[in-house]
């Protein structure tokens, strides 16, 4: 059976060490943060994702283990699965560094390694980086050549955070990028459990797979936040045109839910990398720039209806959940984080709740009112805002306060009195 190096413990690095692992394979994951390694090797999540606990528990250290020694674990290993961030930069493009950095790394590695050796691209990376800078680097640093001494392979994630392991196991589809036979067969045996569709293509192809999936599903959010700020304006109930829609199987209901807009660490960052890149080649992309133009405004959606009421200086505001979404602790790109900020120009008095993320939201906006449960958030604020769709908030009584809601949380009922829709 192959032995496994992930390198990267982010969340896809996370979840395909102890996704492998439970499917029997040996796995070393690797990161140069040493208190996240030990926090893996005492089978402490580095990151909260639902099961992960479990997982780490059940198979650390019989089947996984973690290190901060690349060259220990790629020289005990067959399979490197390269799960580094690509950050955006400050313009949209996507930052190569970590990539560069572990793709010389290995190639220095490989150098001293006899025996053959299969590089998987994990990281969502633009067209053309897999074969021009970690091929062509690993060549440099090693002397090696590829395919003939080093396999190359471009496996996109399509993981959702809050149910990744769920979508590590039951995967719509595998999509896996190379025009190596060699590499392709020992990456396919690896997921020959898997009973989905897997799509061999070119690594180009792969690269360019998980960026328009990306595309598209923000795309499909972005028009049902438009319709709904058109829906809004003649009174109409958004959520049932989407549910009407919907029910067309080639529109499909999902990721059709209106708010205040996509966040996280995939959506933005990848529309942006396309853009930009598209852009570079001479391609003016009209449709992706206007989807990310109504997701940036989506949250004003909800200010809107608030200003509506009048000053919000000194206004005591309640705020209902900082996370992108229910489910993670992640609160990259969150428009809660956005909304805050506009707040607070406004100078309104804030308090604020949510159950995952409060510590790391305390250190950007340290002297903010943070309360510990939702109730309180309540009784102690005029108005309440819901920004993240936490199981929980429809759950507590809201009395008479007016509630705007960013996220449809009471789309099944229960809904409070005072109550207002960003697009319903
Ligand atoms: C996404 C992709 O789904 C996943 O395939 C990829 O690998 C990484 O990026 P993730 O960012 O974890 O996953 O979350 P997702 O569930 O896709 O939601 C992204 C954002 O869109 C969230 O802010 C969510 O609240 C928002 N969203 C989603 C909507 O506003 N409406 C919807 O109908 C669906």
């Amino acid at each position: 059976m192959a032995k496994i190096c992930v390198v990267g413990t982010g969340y896809v690095g996370m979840i395909q060490s102890v996704g492998m692992a439970k499917l029997g394979f040996n796995v070393i994951a690797v990161d140069i943060d040493e208190n996240k390694v030990d926090k893996i090797n005492n089978k402490i999540p580095p990151i909260y994702e639902k099961g992960l606990k479990k997982l780490l528990e059940k198979l650390v250290p019989s089947k996984m283990s973690a290190t901060t020694d690349l060259k220990k674990a790629v020289m005990e290993s067959d399979v490197t699965f390269v799960c580094v961030g690509t950050p955006s930069k400050k313009q949209g493009s996507m930052s190569m560094y970590q990539l560069e950095v572990v793709s010389k790394e290995i190639g220095k590695i490989l150098k001293n390694k006899n025996k053959y050796h299969v590089i998987v691209v994990k990281s969502t990376v633009i067209p053309g980086t897999s074969e021009n800078i970690v091929v062509k680097t690993i060549e440099k640093k090693s002397g090696k050549k590829c395919p003939k001494d080093f396999g190359i392979v471009m496996n996109p994630e399509f993981l959702k955070e809050g149910t990744a392991i769920d979508d590590f196991f039951e995967p719509d589809r595998i999509v896996l990028g190379s025009n190596d036979s060699k590499a392709l067969k020992i990456i396919k045996k690896l997921y020959s459990s898997f009973k989905c569709p897997v799509l061999e293509t070119s690594l180009k192809e792969a690269e360019m797979i998980k960026y328009v999936s990306n595309a598209f599903l923000a795309t499909k959010i972005s028009f049902i936040n438009e319709i709904g700020n058109i829906c809004k304006k003649f009174d109409i109930n958004s959520n049932l045109i989407a549910k009407g829609i919907g029910l067309d199987r080639r529109i499909s209901p999902k990721f059709l839910k209106s708010g205040i807009g996509f966040g996280g660490s995939c959506f933005p960052k990848d529309v942006n990398a396309l853009v930009y890149k598209a852009t570079e080649l001479g391609y003016n992309p009209r449709l992706l720039r206007s989807v990310l133009d109504v997701n940036r405004e989506q949250p004003l959606k909800l200010l809107e209806l608030l200003e509506k009421l009048g000053k919000l200086r000194g206004k005591k505001i309640g705020i209902l959940g900082l996370t992108f979404k229910s489910g993670t602790d992640d609160i990259r790109e969150s428009p809660a984080l956005s909304t805050i900020k506009e707040l607070l120009m406004e100078e309104a008095d804030l308090n604020i709740y949510d159950p995952k993320a409060m510590p790391q939201v305390k250190k950007i906006f340290p002297h903010l009112n943070y309360l510990k449960n939702g109730q309180q958030v309540i009784e102690d604020s005029e108005i309440v805002l819901i920004l993240t769709e936490w199981p929980e908030f429809k759950k507590l009584n809201y009395g008479d306060k007016l509630v705007i809601d960013g996220k449809n949380v009471f789309d099944n009922g229960n809904v409070p009195k005072n109550y207002e829709g960003v697009c319903w």
